[in-house]
């Protein structure tokens, strides 16, 4: 399996992807916008665009009602890009198929909290197959939670949405979560946002305390998905440096 630059850093034992290393804020194009008829050259577009992370929204259509894509394309991918594969399992068993994507080459594995009957046996079996731990919390799950394991995660994902389609509007309410969130994570732990991100949102979404921002249709979807990279980080970098965010 193609070891990735940050994989060598997770293999090392320094999650240095999940760090709160440079960039401070990152842009993490969701896949699941892009013409899946040309997936090389669309990832191609965003790697080359300026893309810190690629995000793979994998539905099975038992925990959201879609389905999207499983391990041989994550496979596929991972042959043509060198992008950090932050894998947003949005299925109903995470234990099951955690292995199945890190082999294919994922280097996160974001569970959803609302599924994890033992979260704490989740994470440790993440972390026994090398790659970072995130959980996903859907619009209407409390940040509560994941409280009790909180401190064991690289990284919280708040769902802007509820899961199971892109393009969809951002639900403003979360944004109070976010920054709850955020007052409970250290400094080394990200804090992720998914759905409904664009230049209009992001910024309430960084001055929240999110540093992780998950965008599909604003940057596939873009005439040039390379200014709608530059533009979210551009956006979110201006609030996050704001005072009392
Ligand atoms: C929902 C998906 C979407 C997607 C982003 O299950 O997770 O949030 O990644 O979609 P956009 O950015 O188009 O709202
Ligand atoms: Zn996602």
């Amino acid at each position: 399996m193609a070891r990735t630059p940050r994989r060598e850093a997770l293999a090392t034992g320094t999650s240095a992807a999940f760090a709160l290393a440079e960039p401070r804020i990152r842009i993490a194009p969701s896949l699941l916008a892009a013409d899946f008829s040309r997936l090389k050259e669309e990832i191609a577009r965003v790697e080359q665009g300026g893309a810190d992370l690629l995000h793979l929204d994998v539905m099975d259509g038992h925990f959201v009602p879609n389905l999207s894509f499983g391990v041989p394309v994550v496979e596929s991918i991972r042959a043509v890009s060198k992008l950090f594969f932050d894998t947003h399992l949005m299925i109903t068993d995470p234990l099951k198929y955690a292995a199945p994507f890190v082999e294919a080459g994922s280097d996160n594995i974001t569970f959803q909290v609302e599924v994890a009957g033992e979260p704490n046996r989740v994470i440790d079996h993440i972390r026994s197959l090398g790659a970072s731990v995130g959980v996903c919390l859907n619009p209407g799950t409390a940040a509560e939670a994941v409280f009790d394991f909180i401190d064991r995660v690289d990284l919280v994902l708040a769902m802007t949405v509820w899961p199971g389609f892109g393009g969809q509007d951002f639900i403003d309410d979360v944004v109070a979560k976010i920054e709850l969130l955020r007052s409970r994570l250290r400094a080394d732990q990200r804090l992720e946002v998914d759905g409904g991100i664009n230049a209009q949102t992001v910024g309430r979404c960084a001055r929240a305390g999110a540093d992780t921002l998950v965008a599909g249709s604003a940057v596939f979807r873009a005439s040039n998905p390379s200014e709608a990279i530059a533009e979210l980080r551009h956006v979110a970098e201006a609030e996050a440096r704001k005072p009392g965010s």
